[in-house]
């Protein structure tokens, strides 16, 4: 139970979560991290904690440097209780610390815990100054609730994002020029396709603030800590949060008898003809959570289901709601599937594409029982001839 120092008198004393495997419906199969920040100066600062079944280790961590009764200022740059789980407990030990937060941060951190805590209440602009370093505070709301507000340390060039940047990821590692650069990658990118995405108007302020920054250190509230990268995954985010898409097909699907399935593949290998990467997701063997990172920067989302009970396969069914709440901009859709007798499956799906502003290809496609070859190569043709 280390402390991590990150830069002179700056410590990470945060818990890591090996073994989550579920966050809020996102499946983390490597785990996750809850970053809290020591600051040691003429003040000392803890910015924010971590999830409650995990205080014992950020205890332990922060006696290692401090006592903790001596702490100053609890930054609590976000509520969600991964990173507010933990107040309660430590504020009992360091009495007389002051809990700094946003307007929001206040009025949640009050409905979450009904205590009366010493709230100090920061805006965009406000500083608090430690020592020989200050505290300067951005709001950054949705990023990842409207309560989140980011800190940065000029004189450390440390930016403190909170959810911004994160991953989940468990390791021992902590920074990012020291674990495999392929993995953190794809789980950054599960990351902002499962909890960020639907904030990217939000995501580009805090990016244009951000780019105007010095920053040597990003440090996250979960997983690895930024130190090699941070221009790699600063213009990632970028991209992401302007929906800027690959020429890039993502097939996601479940069957029935088969059916469908031939439809996939149908339309597999007319991507294939265009020379459009492509992939197949059978939602009866990925989660969605996994699926939305296939789909973070797919130009085209095709789904497919069969149609039952008039309506659509309840893992399709999931997958829709999921997608429609995430949101992703500027995609084109293909809603298809095969159907015994009704068919509305197919216009069940169109119609939750359209909601969710999607530019439908063609007409939603629909095959009945088993389609045979010629069919199959009817259906890839018409795609082929919108595209
Ligand atoms: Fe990591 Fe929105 O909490």
């Amino acid at each position: 139970m280390s402390p991590v120092k990150i830069l002179p008198d700056i410590y990470w004393v945060g818990a890591i979560d090996w073994k989550i495997r579920n966050f809020h419906g996102h499946l983390t199969q490597r785990g996750s991290t809850y970053n809290a920040y020591l600051i040691v100066d003429e003040k000392i600062v803890l910015v924010d904690t971590v999830k409650h079944y995990l205080y014992d280790e950020m205890l332990a961590r922060i006696k290692k440097i401090i006592d903790p009764s001596r702490i100053d200022y609890i930054i609590s740059n976000h509520v969600e209780m991964d990173h507010s789980g933990a107040l309660p407990k430590i504020l009992k030990l360091a009495k007389n610390a002051t809990l700094v937060t946003s307007p929001n941060g206040e009025k949640g951190l009050k409905r979450h815990f009904k205590k009366d805590w010493k709230f100090k209440v920061v805006n965009t602009g406000d500083t608090i100054k430690i020592g020989k370093r200050a505290l300067n505070f951005i709001l950054a709301p949705m990023v990842h609730w409207p309560d989140s507000m980011v800190t940065y340390i000029p004189e450390e060039k440390l930016f403190l994002p909170n959810d911004g940047f994160g991953q989940h990821i468990a390791t021992w590692e902590r920074f990012d020029d020291e674990i495999d650069p392929g993995i953190l990658k794809e789980e950054a990118a599960k990351y902002y396709a499962n909890i960020v995405l639907p904030y990217g108007v939000q995501v580009n302020k805090l990016l244009e603030i951000a780019t105007k920054l010095d920053i040597s250190i990003l440090a996250p509230s979960h997983g690895i800590i930024w130190r090699r990268y941070i221009k790699d995954i600063v213009e990632l985010y970028k991209k992401w949060a302007s929906n800027i898409c690959d020429e890039k097909a993502v097939i996601v699907y479940d069957t029935m008898w088969g059916s469908t399935e031939k439809m996939a593949y149908a339309l597999n290998d007319m991507f294939v003809e265009k020379e459009i990467a492509c992939e197949l997701r059978s939602l009866a063997t990925n989660h969605i959570s996994d699926v939305m990172t296939r789909c973070l920067s797919a130009k085209y989302i095709c789904v497919g289901s069969p149609t039952l009970n008039n309506g659509i396969l309840p893992t399709v069914s999931a997958f829709l709601t999921y997608l429609e709440g995430l949101a992703p901009k500027n995609r084109i859709g293909i809603a298809f599937g095969s159907y015994g007798w009704g068919g509305q499956g197919v216009a069940k799906i169109e119609d939750i594409l359209e909601n969710s502003k999607f530019t439908l290809a063609t007409k939603g496609l629909k095959l009945q029982y088993i389609p045979a070859e010629e069919e199959l190569r009817e259906f890839r043709n018409k795609v082929k001839a919108v595209l």
